[in-house]
């Protein structure tokens, strides 16, 4: 029997509070979507309005041999015009890409108790998170998105911590997806001119974040998002998607809302989706570009998505780089302190590009 939700609060506490996430929802039997998740028409994702971007994917392995300088091209392209990528060849092996999605499947179908125990507050460790929505408590309408997000410190800690359906293959995927993002950030910060320490790129991608993405199938994915627009606040982010696809970017600074061009990623069996995060923004002086993204939601299936967040240490100071700010005469960004950045990012509901403001001078 479907519970009866009377007020907006009841239904809140039971998806939010009491951990049944949308997963929990769903499987009560709504036939329609609440109240609380229908969004603003401006914030709705209409299917047929978009294109689908065609780039095809960046074989990485190329980095390594005679088209070194133009796989580079490729890849500063791409940072400085859409923000997102995808490549192949890119040192994770495909079962283990599978086993992902898998896991992520396997992980949102225990029951709701079985996952609550790892909402904030009660987990065992507070690197390991699961929760619903962005920021439940901020947002007027609700994103149709249950997650759990770990955050590494080390092979053991993850080992002890982080939900037993997921640990191993998370752990497996950061490990081997970490070559990548320091091949990508290094061509992305050569491009700009400068050769960063092995200490400073240590600092640079010090902090580590494996989240899964659960959308539950959506009775009306024309009134609801998944992820609203957003921008990530790392370097850059790694992001398996499964084949049903939703994940979109927008082409350009546009903010008319009715002048807004959108582009699909599509799933490329096999291939893993790159895009800029705020920190390579703020650090090129704006020349790279955090992608705005959002996802939208299915009616007949659930999508589940794996993404890898590299960020600096949360101890570190960001700004532009100096090379970068001399040579363009300016600075567009003041220097902050990533544990500041990040607490305005994550005390905030998702509104596109905003969270860049918090470093922006104007
Ligand atoms: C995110 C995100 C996209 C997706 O988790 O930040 O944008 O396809 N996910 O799930
Ligand atoms: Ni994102």
């Amino acid at each position: 029997m479907a519970p009866s939700f009377n007020s907006s609060n009841s239904l809140y506490d039971f998806v939010v509070r009491d951990g049944n996430g949308v997963k929990g929802l769903v499987d009560s039997g709504v036939s329609e979507v609440p109240e609380r998740y229908i969004q603003p028409p401006r914030e709705r994702i209409k299917k047929h309005d978009s294109g689908v971007c065609d780039a095809p994917p960046i074989d990485l392995s190329k980095l390594n041999g005679a088209e070194h300088e133009k796989v580079v091209d490729e890849i500063a392209r791409a940072a400085e015009s859409l923000g997102f990528f995808q490549v192949v060849n890119h040192g994770v092996p495909l079962e283990l890409l599978e086993s992902l999605k898998a896991a992520a499947h396997t992980f949102f179908s225990l029951s709701p108790e079985k996952k609550a125990v790892y909402c904030s507050g009660v987990s065992p460790s507070p690197r390991v998170k699961y929760g619903t929505s962005f920021v439940p408590e901020k947002e007027k309408a609700l994103e149709w998105k249950d997650y759990i997000s770990m955050t590494f410190t080390s092979e053991e800690e993850a080992l002890q911590y982080w939900p037993n359906q997921c640990k191993e293959v998370a752990l497996e995927y950061l490990k081997l997806s970490t070559k990548m993002v320091r091949d990508i950030v290094e061509v992305l910060i050569g491009k700009l001119g400068v050769t960063l320490k092995d200490s400073e790129m240590e600092r640079l991608l010090g902090m580590k974040m494996v989240n899964m993405n659960y959308y539950p199938a959506c009775p009306n994915p024309d009134l609801t998002v998944g992820v609203g627009r957003h921008s990530d606040m790392g370097a850059i982010t790694v992001l398996l998607q499964d084949g049903i696809g939703g994940l979109y970017v927008k082409v350009d600074e546009q903010n008319d809302a009715d002048k807004e061009e959108w582009l699909e990623i599509p799933p490329i069996p096999g291939a893993l989706v790159i895009n800029i995060g705020d920190t390579l923004q703020i650090l090129s002086n704006g020349k790279y570009k955090s992608a705005e993204h959002r996802v939208r939601t299915t009616s007949s299936q659930s999508r589940v998505s794996v993404p890898v967040f590299t960020l600096p240490k949360v101890t570190e100071r960001i700004g532009p780089l100096a090379e970068v700010v001399e040579k363009d005469g300016l600075a567009r960004y003041r220097q902050v302190l990533l544990q500041d950045y990040m607490k305005n990012f994550f005390g905030n509901a998702h509104a596109g590009k905003k969270s860049l403001d918090f470093a922006r001078i104007n």
